[in-house]
């Protein structure tokens, strides 16, 4: 039986003294590929940094691995890429290879700046992300959808075992969609990865995710991604009537 990764129970957040996220319960198992809709406002980025512990909830435990966020023990084990993380300093004078080689350091292995083991997996994601052409590029030299694949890079060359990416498609044309989703699909197959992604991107989503979670303040739908209901179910979902009589 697949481990369980995160189990999220009766989380609230309220920010700004405005309840933005409630009561929201949620299990991931080893290996799942979860997609996480919602419209703007609802509460998806929060519920992720609630999940790592970079935003404190009000109520509610959240644990990752059996741990706490934050803890010791989850070190290295999340990759995390933020809804702004492509954003980067535009005097950043960081080459992409630079750039996805930080994804590989941590505090263990500070003076060991230039290993065998480190030059691989930072080419290993160079390659995954076909960033091969531009990886003595300067950061601030390409274009968003490169820069949105480097950060993507720096979070795979981690190692990490749950991978939590925030609108990552962003920006990224569709060809190099198609590769960036299968890359993450392989990731989950192939390697036992655990990913949770947000998305606007509601097709490309359901072409890769296996589950389906509708987040608005709270959870509305949480299913396999081939029962999602249609967005006029959803909009009901919501509460939300239409506004054309029939
Ligand atoms: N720094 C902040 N301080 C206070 N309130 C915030 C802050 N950031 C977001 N909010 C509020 O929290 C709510 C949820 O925001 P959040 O960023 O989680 O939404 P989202 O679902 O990720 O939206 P989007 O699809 O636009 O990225 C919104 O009402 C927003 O106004
Ligand atoms: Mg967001």
């Amino acid at each position: 039986m697949a481990g369980l990764v995160l189990d999220v129970c009766d989380l609230s957040v309220i920010r700004s003294g405005k309840v933005v996220i409630k009561d929201v319960c949620l299990t991931v198992d080893e290996g799942e590929f979860l997609g996480i809709v919602g419209p703007n406002g609802s509460g998806k980025s929060t519920f992720l940094l609630a999940v790592l512990g970079l935003l404190k909830s009000n109520s509610g435990t959240v644990r990752i691995y059996g741990h706490p966020p934050l803890s010791r023990e989850l070190h290295q084990k999340i990759g995390w890429v933020s809804q702004a993380a492509s954003y980067l300093p535009r005097n950043l004078r960081l080459t992409v290879r630079e750039l996805v080689r930080l994804g590989t350091l941590h505090s263990g292995n500070l003076y060991d700046f230039d290993s065998q083991n480190r030059r691989n997996r930072t080419t290993q994601a160079i390659l995954m992300t076909g960033l091969e052409n531009v990886q003595n590029t300067e950061i601030a030299r390409l274009s968003g959808g490169q820069r949105q694949r480097a950060v993507i890079a720096r979070a795979l060359a981690t190692e990490a075992d749950l991978i939590l990416l925030d609108e990552p498609l962003v920006g990224i044309d569709r060809e190099s969609r198609n590769s960036l989703l299968k890359l993450l699909d392989n990731l989950c197959h192939e390697e036992g990865k655990t990913i949770i992604m947000v998305s606007h991107d509601l097709t490309a989503i359901s072409q890769t995710a296996h589950r389906i979670v509708f987040l608005e303040e709270t959870i509305r739908f949480d299913g396999p991604t081939s029962k999602l209901p249609d967005l006029g179910k959803l909009a009901s979902l919501r509460g939300i009537e239409h506004v054309h009589q029939d």
